[in-house]
């Protein structure tokens, strides 16, 4: 295992290229399964998770060349098998969108359940309520959901759920209706820009998806799908933890390649703070003169704050003077970097999905350990401020979705290094 040791103090100045989405890239791959052509993904960032994707579709038979230098994913699908083992789908939940596209391929596919994660309870009843609206028959049984069905027949569909829309379940519903017989009309889909992404992929291989990024998304079955090259968005993610990156260390970074229009409420908090965010030819830039101001965030399904950045921007309201509430909707428990935030010296009081944060002057270097994707991305830029040495452990958290972000951080004069633990 390897950690990462960051000696903070020093502001990012400099540019950053953002990688390709993950979450775009990951249900993406999964659609390939939908047609025995050949298919070309582009802009893939080489991640942990892409891997265990790629890995996954092997298992089951199909044709994947993963050039990793130049992010290129190359699938051919002829004949799938449609069984994906416990074995590879504990490794990443995002393996639940294989559902969809195996159902309409196939009609018959089991897919082991993901099982337990760390942000907390995350349950599939939306997607199975989605596959059964279409006519498939949808049991759990011995870790699988065992999804089947004569034919799948276009429908209403409402994917609306307690904590709002839902990402893959709304992609599994759309992977599933592409091959469906007559219309699907999905009512409370999330508008996720990687769902338009996939909306666009799936169009480019000859589907037929209207308002795809909207919450109303209507779909008309056709009888084949084709193969089809596609790039895949920039990862809005990734370049809002940049974003929060440069605020923390009172940096100035270009960041290169992002989509402006993805981080509306990312820009939105961050200039309420008190950052200078400016926009010039695909380039965003951040300046922080490190005065910064606290603000209440909570985060909502897109185009809300989104979860994934709910622990960088905890991270930034660490050291900044005033009160912040930092609320969660879409994840309630997602806060397990708050006690670990709470060893560098941060203030933090967790009351039911809020956490309350008291800005401190500083923090203070200590070994903590990465919990999920983003706590340990949150861990990472608490370290670049803090004041020493933060041994960020268990890395391989980060790993699974920053392309190599400890290289990325240390170019633009982060003093970061990753060890052997
Ligand atoms: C995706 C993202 C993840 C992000 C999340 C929310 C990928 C690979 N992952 O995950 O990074 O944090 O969206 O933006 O794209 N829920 C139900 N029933 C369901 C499905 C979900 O109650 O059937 C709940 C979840 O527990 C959660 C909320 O709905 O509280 C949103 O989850 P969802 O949008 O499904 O997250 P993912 O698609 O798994």
């Amino acid at each position: 295992m390897e950690k990462i040791i960051v000696t903070g103090g020093n502001p990012l100045r400099g540019t950053v290229q953002i990688s390709g989405s993950k979450n775009s890239a990951l249900p993406i791959i999964a659609a390939t399964l939908l047609t025995g052509e050949p298919c070309v993904i582009r802009g893939v960032p080489n991640l942990s998770d892409i891997q265990f994707m790629c890995d996954i579709l092997k298992w089951l038979s199909v044709k994947v060349t993963h050039h990793k230098a130049d992010g290129v994913v190359e699938v051919a699908a002829k004949h799938p098998l449609g069984v994906a083992p416990y074995e590879l789908v504990r490794k990443m939940r995002a393996s639940v969108c294989l559902l969809g596209p195996l159902l309409g391929r196939l009609h018959n596919c089991k897919v082991s359940l993901p099982g337990g994660c760390v942000i907390g309870d995350r349950p599939i009843d939306q997607h199975i309520k989605g596959l059964k609206r279409l006519g498939a028959e949808v049991v759990v049984e011995n870790g699988y959901v065992h999804a089947r069905c004569h034919e799948l027949t276009g429908a209403d569909v409402f994917m609306g759920g307690r904590f709002g829309s839902t990402v893959l379940g709304t992609a599994n519903m759309i992977m599933a209706a592409v091959l469906a017989k007559g219309t699907t009309s999905i009512e409370g889909a999330a508008c996720e820009p990687e769902i338009e992404d996939l909306c666009n992929f799936l169009t480019s291989m000859g589907a037929k998806i209207k308002g795809g990024g909207s919450h109303i998304i209507e779909i008309e079955g056709v009888e084949q799908l084709h193969g089809a090259d596609h790039t895949v968005i920039p990862d809005r993610i990734e370049a809002g933890t940049f974003m929060a990156a440069a605020a923390i260390t009172g940096g100035d970074l270009e960041i290169k390649g992002a989509r402006a229009e993805h981080l509306h409420a990312v820009r939105d908090k961050l200039e309420e703070a008190g950052v200078t965010i400016t926009r010039n030819n695909g380039t965003i830039r951040v300046t922080s003169n490190g005065d910064l101001k606290p603000v209440d965030v909570i985060t909502m399904p897109y185009p809300g704050f989104p979860t994934d950045m709910q622990a960088q921007m905890s991270a930034l309201m660490t050291v900044t003077p005033g009160i912040s509430v930092i609320t969660e909707k879409v994840f309630p428990n997602r806060f397990m970097h708050i006690s670990e935030m709470a060893r560098l010296g941060a203030d933090c009081a967790l009351e039911g999905s809020s956490a309350i944060v008291k800005g401190v002057k500083h923090l203070s270097g200590a070994p903590v350990m990465a919990s999920d994707l983003r706590a340990s991305a949150g861990l990472v830029l608490a370290g670049l401020t803090a004041e020493g040495e933060t041994e960020v452990n268990r890395i391989y958290h980060v790993d699974r979705g920053y392309e190599r972000i400890d290289q990325k951080l240390r170019a633009v004069g982060a003093k970061i290094e990753r060890v052997a633990e």
